[in-house]
């Protein structure tokens, strides 16, 4: 088995909710010794779309994370997406970074992936799963293997509750409790402890 894997935590946040979550997955990721990036996708709305929503503006001005480039696609064996719930679906700025991998995804490489997801939105049942599972259809087309979160232990099953992957409900900005970090970090233990395994299989 390798002895460690590169985890890329990728993800679009405009008031901070996936951003927390995001941060809690590396923890869990790099607690059982993967290597870890995590990156942001690039804000594509107007500027003054962004400029309507102060706490929007404030996540641009003051959010340190590095933007992601392809090469964090090539460096990775497992990847993380999140993205909040937007109309049920992800993001479009997630969207339209995934959609510059054509070309990776046409010579084969993004087949050794392992992927996950994760979300947030302001309501239980305003469309959690169905966004991880549309952001989880891009790992069909990769060729990836797709990591649900799980019922992995009773903390799933008795309190954060969703096993398609982390989710946050809330209608504030940063707002992550520590039930949403402790699941994120279980998924990104996951990943980490899967994609190790996985990473050290070859595909004849
Ligand atoms: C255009 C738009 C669409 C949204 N659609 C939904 C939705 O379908 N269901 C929901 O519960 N929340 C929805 N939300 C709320 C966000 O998903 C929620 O505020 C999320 O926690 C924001 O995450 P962030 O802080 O990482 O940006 C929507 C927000 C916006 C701006």
């Amino acid at each position: 088995m390798a002895d460690s894997a590169n985890i890329l935590v990728l993800y679009y946040s405009a008031t901070g909710n996936v951003a927390q979550m995001a941060h809690a997955l590396a923890d869990g990721a790099s607690g059982l010794g993967a290597h870890v990036r995590v990156r942001r996708v690039v804000e594509i709305a107007p500027t003054t779309a962004v400029a309507s929503n102060p706490k929007w503006q404030k996540f641009l001005d003051t959010c340190q994370d590095e933007y992601v480039a392809l090469t964090d696609i090539e460096w990775c064996d497992g990847i993380a997406l999140g993205s909040p719930t937007r109309f049920g679906n992800p993001a479009s700025q997630l969207r339209a970074f995934l959609d510059t991998t054509g070309g990776l995804w046409a010579q084969g490489s993004l087949s050794r992936l392992v992927g996950t997801s994760f979300t947030s939105a302001s309501t239980q049942h305003g469309g959690l799963e169905s966004t991880i599972l549309s952001m989880n259809n891009i790992f069909y087309h990769w060729g990836s293997v797709i990591m649900p979160l799980g019922y992995v232990n009773s903390f799933v099953h008795k309190e954060s509750g969703n096993p398609y992957g982390a989710s946050l409900y809330s209608t504030s900005a940063n707002s992550a409790t520590q039930t949403h970090l402790q699941a994120a970090t279980l998924q990104g233990a996951r990943l980490a402890r899967i994609t190790r395994a996985i990473s050290s299989m070859s595909e004849e």
